[in-house]
């Protein structure tokens, strides 16, 4: 079936060549047909089609692309977040309560929470999702863990190497002979990605590149947490290593910036991240004028960041990290989808997945301006109504 939506006040498109980097183009119509974006011009020269959505002279932009996030595990931390606010600092150690409750849950209650944060997430506006493992820690959960993201995204990332579990606190060298071995294959059957958290209180620069390296001989692609805590050698580590992104990048030094900048590697900021735990916005202006890719995702997960909503991390990276509305929006869009290494989504031409979003408001500007309204009308992913 044929499916037009026409009357588009402003469609951002994010298609290579237009007049300007964050341009869009107005009275616009879209066809989709097949799953797929078909056509893309004047609303005024549109072809027919058997389904006519009006868009009423709103808005109509791309999927969002999250391209990070941690959405299988059990129970909260509420109790650690209500503390933070009341001055505590955040520590990569509470990760390890997490790992209890997802331990103790079983299949079904993790496949239940997972499908309502993406039900929530569509409602949002996210068509595509990355999920990664990580609060399992030994062989039999990120196993389950990985397998259960699967179900619902091919962007799976087994992150065993999450923090070091208690069981391994005498002997880390050891978990990262467990990361490498056993745990790499029974996880990477059902994974794209190898992952670490690459920081003070984690794993080493020279753990990390053990873990990443397996990942990578082992068929896996490699993205790495870095710089969420403070400055570190991750960021060199993953430039060197080809990974298609570093995430965080709170703490970056003129070398980090460098280094990202001439290289192919994307730099995925978390504004839930600095939002929920308190540290400094990253400077996203001083990144994007030196040249580095940005991509904005919400890193959905218990502990530093419980939000799962885009438009939410539009407002922040706005607001306090120095992005105009039009650079966040492709940020959370193209750039995720650069995040994730996919040419088929996050742009909308021909060719490209009818992964579309049709916004309660006349312009993308609305997404920051008018933060926590819920503005997503509706939702397409390959070219079916998700919300
Ligand atoms: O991406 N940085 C490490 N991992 C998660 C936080 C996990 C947690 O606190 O549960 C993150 O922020
Ligand atoms: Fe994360």
């Amino acid at each position: 079936m044929r499916t037009l939506i026409t009357n588009i006040g402003e469609l951002t498109t994010n298609a290579a060549g237009s007049a300007a980097p964050h341009h869009a183009v107005q009275d616009a119509a879209v066809l989709m047909e097949d799953g797929l974006i078909t056509w893309v011009g004047r609303a005024d020269e549109a072809p027919g089609a058997e389904e006519i959505i009006d868009a009423e002279g709103r808005a109509v932009i791309p999927g969002f692309v999250d391209s990070h996030s941690h959405l299988v595990f059990g129970g909260d931390r509420a109790a650690e977040f209500e503390a933070r606010m009341a001055g505590q600092k955040y520590a990569a150690g509470g990760i390890r309560s997490t790992v209890a409750a997802t331990r103790a849950a079983t299949d079904d209650e993790l496949r239940a929470r997972l499908r309502g944060f993406l039900d929530e997430m569509h409602a949002q506006g996210t068509t595509t999702v990355e999920i990664k493992s990580g609060y399992g820690l030994d062989v039999e959960t990120e196993e389950r863990l990985v397998r259960l993201a699967a179900e619902v995204t091919p962007e799976v990332t087994f992150l065993g190497a999450h923090v070091v579990p208690a069981d391994y606190a005498d002997d880390p060298e050891g978990y990262v002979d467990l990361v490498t071995g056993p745990m790499l294959e029974a996880c990477a059957p059902h994974a794209r990605w190898i992952d670490v958290f690459c920081e003070t209180g984690a794993f080493s620069v020279e753990q990390s590149r053990r873990v990443l390296e397996a990942g990578i001989a082992r068929g896996l692609a490699p993205r790495v947490h870095a710089s969420q805590l403070g400055p570190g050698g991750g960021v060199q580590l993953a430039v060197e290593l080809g990974a298609a992104s570093i995430d965080h990048g709170t703490y970056l030094t003129d070398d980090d910036v460098a280094a990202l900048a001439a290289s192919e590697t994307v730099l995925t900021l978390l504004p839930g991240v600095e939002f929920s735990t308190r540290q400094p916005y990253p400077d996203a202006r001083r990144l994007i004028d030196a040249g580095v890719t940005v991509a904005l995702a919400c890193d959905t997960n218990p502990g530093s960041s419980f939000t799962s909503s885009m438009p939410f991390c539009i407002a922040v990276a706005v607001r306090d990290m120095g992005m105009t509305p039009a650079e966040a929006v492709w940020a959370a869009t193209a750039g995720g989808a650069r995040a994730l290494r996919r040419e088929d989504i996050g742009v909308i031409a021909p060719g490209y997945r009818a992964d579309l979003v049709l916004l309660r408001a006349p312009s993308r500007i609305h997404l920051a301006y008018r933060p926590g309204v819920p503005l997503v009308e509706r939702v397409w992913k390959d070219g079916v109504q998700v919300a």
